[in-house]
């Protein structure tokens, strides 16, 4: 495959997939970074990597209506020939456009077990700060096809982790990103390897 990844901030997901290719357990190609944020960490590895990036910057989501920003985002990915979106903690809406022609072939990492603990303002330490006060005793993560809906795509896989009292957000996030930079890759190697079926509204891993 390949893949176009979408990231905003620190960028360790990206790395992982990065390094999983390197390793050659993946056989798809990262070829194109999408940014919100030129000054985030994911793009200094996209440069250190010498991979292509395109910033689509906060400024233009705020002038510009969603259709033109569609066409952007579909005119670079055509571009570049990626067919298949991995977000990596992208903290902008995709528009419908891409999601409409990206469909089952767009996936999101989400650090909790959805439907719990997601939607709007649920992204990064927030969610883990949610969990803790919840008091829940377990958390993981998922990860779900993207559709119209934030964090309300279909669920391919997840994995949990127990939440202890030792745990604060803070060690609860270090739990959680062990377990996305192990079965990120592993996802995306499923997607290479045909394993993952969707029928109807359930997706099954094989
Ligand atoms: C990850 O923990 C990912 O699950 C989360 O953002 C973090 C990005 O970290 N995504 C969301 O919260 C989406 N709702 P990274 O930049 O180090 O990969």
């Amino acid at each position: 495959m390949k893949i176009c990844v979408f990231a905003s901030g620190t960028g360790t997901n990206f790395k992982a997939i990065i390094d999983s290719i390197k390793k050659g357990y993946l056989r798809s190609k990262i070829n194109l970074l999408i940014s919100n944020n030129p000054n985030c960490n994911a793009v200094k590895i996209a440069a250190s990597h010498g991979i292509n990036f395109e910033i689509i910057s906060n400024q233009l989501y705020k002038t510009i209506p969603q259709k033109e920003l569609a066409r952007i985002f579909l005119k670079i990915l055509k571009k570049h020939k990626s067919d298949f979106i991995v977000l990596a903690g992208f903290m902008k809406f995709i528009p419908v456009e891409v999601v409409n022609k990206f469909r089952n072939k767009i996936i999101n990492i989400h650090p909790a077990l959805l439907p719990l603990f997601g939607g709007k303002g649920m992204f990064g330490i927030n969610v883990h700060r949610a969990v803790i006060k919840s008091g829940v005793k377990v958390s993981g993560i998922t990860i779900h096809f993207v559709n119209e809906i934030y964090d309300e795509g279909r669920i391919i896989f997840q994995k949990c982790c127990n939440v202890t009292s030792n745990d604060d957000e803070f060690t609860l996030q270090k739990k959680i990103q062990k377990l996305e930079h192990k079965y990120y890759p592993d996802i995306i190697k499923k997607f290479e390897d045909r394993k993952i079926k969707v029928r109807e509204d359930k997706v099954w891993v094989s």
